[in-house]
């Protein structure tokens, strides 16, 4: 089936992902480096909206001002020569030594006032090219022994980061919000805001909660053994999707990276149906750039990173297109109503009923007949899931 992509699906790329060069924990490079302009000219071509960076992606750690500003410019004119826009930028606080235990979060006070400096810079940058979303991956802000971080002065500490972030992006009048992004583990044993759940909890915490939402990778929560599109519900139940990465990972272990719908199928399907048609309830509820944060895998020469990035964005379009087709099937919407989906939207009380009310209600509870549930009164939840995978497999 041939899917096109264009603009108007608001696909973006990571540079880092296509930029992966292949270096692992236990081999270096297989690729040479990537050019930014080379980069965004093929994402281009491929049908990409947008391409998202880290400051050290686009010009390497400790660069001086010259450098610095000779790629900001050549990305720029790529930009130009192309279309392409940058809907999300963020910062790197895990790479160089000096972040070993973390930035916002280091116990080392000087590597904290650092790292303040390093993402306000980037923010700047961020604004100056159109960004609305800066994402924060506290990816070493953690730890590996208990006695080694103190977890809530840790979270004092990136609350106090957050909040002076956010008063800067008021005082400069930017029109940029931030995306916390999750993860259980990896570079660090153990990382501070592990899954979605905790980021939302700690968003409240903050001065400025309206500035702040979640970012969630299909992996890091799967990493933690957790559904991703439930996941991706809740965030849209507290209005706090701001941004999400896509990509594809097969059960609890290492942080694999690969591309979207390279892992658990069916919760890719259920993810696009949600983000696309809303689910149950319909409409489109989060309308942000969807944005890939996968890894070519280190097998794979220059041809294979765009096979992979193409990927990406085909498997989405092509479940998009399997979730209309599910949604539009007679026999689904039968099986829907079976299984009682849109009664979960009727409110469990009359309008204005009270307690009182239903306590006098006898046939809520008295007269109620709760024999008709021992072998009656099934779901039929398995008969969706089976329709669900007719239609992923394009058997209907
Ligand atoms: C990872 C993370 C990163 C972040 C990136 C943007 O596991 O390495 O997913 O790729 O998404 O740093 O902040
Ligand atoms: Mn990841
Ligand atoms: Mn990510």
């Amino acid at each position: 089936m041939a899917v096109q992509p264009t603009p108007a699906d608001k696909f973006t790329f990571g540079l880092w992902t296509i930029g992966y060069n292949g270096t692992d924990p236990f081999g270096g490079p297989t690729r040479p480096p990537l050019d930014t302009v080379h980069a965004v000219q093929k994402l281009a071509e491929l049908g990409a909206y947008g391409l998202t960076f880290h400051d050290d992606d686009l010009f390497a750690f400790g660069s001086s001002d010259e450098v610095r500003q000779g790629e900001i410019d050549r990305l720029k004119g790529a930009l130009e020569a192309t279309g392409l826009k940058i809907p999300m930028v963020t910062t790197n606080l895990f790479s160089a030594p000096v972040f070993k235990d973390g930035g916002f979060t280091s116990n080392d006070r000087q590597v904290r006032r650092y790292a303040l400096r390093k993402v306000l810079r980037n923010i700047d940058l961020a604004a100056e090219l159109g960004a609305e979303t800066f994402v924060m991956w506290g990816g070493r802000e953690g730890a590996e022994y208990d006695a080694a971080k103190d977890v809530r002065s840790a979270l004092s500490r990136y609350k106090e980061a957050v909040d002076l972030l956010s008063q800067y992006v008021l005082d400069k009048g930017y029109g940029i919000r931030f995306a916390i992004e999750p993860k259980p583990n990896e570079p660090r044993g153990d990382i501070l805001l592990p899954t979605v759940g905790h980021a939302l909890a700690f968003i409240e915490t903050l001065e400025h909660p309206e500035l702040a939402g979640v970012n969630p990778e299909v992996g890091h929560e799967q990493m933690a053994g957790l559904n991703f599109q439930a996941g991706i519900a809740q965030a849209l139940y507290h209005g706090k999707l701001f941004h999400i990465d896509l990509n594809g990972q097969r059960s609890i272990k290492y942080d694999q990276d690969l591309a979207f719908g390279h892992g658990d199928l069916h919760n890719a399907f259920a993810l696009v149906d949600l983000l696309e048609n809303g689910g149950v309830l319909g409409g489109r509820p989060y309308d942000g750039p969807r944005h890939f944060d996968f890894k070519p895998s280190r097998t794979e020469d220059e041809q294979g990173v765009w096979e992979a990035a193409a990927a990406n964005m085909t498997t989405y379009l092509l479940l998009k297109e399997r979730a209309q087709a599910f949604r539009a099937d007679p026999e689904v919407q039968e099986t829907l109503e079976r299984a009682k989906v849109a009664e979960l939207a009727k409110p469990t009380l009359n309008e204005g009923e009270t307690y009182e009310q239903l306590l006098g209600d006898r046939s809520a509870f008295e007269d109620f007949d709760t024999d008709a549930y021992l072998g009656g009164k099934g779901f039929g939840f398995v008969r969706l899931q089976q329709l669900a995978t007719e239609h992923l497999l394009g058997a209907r």
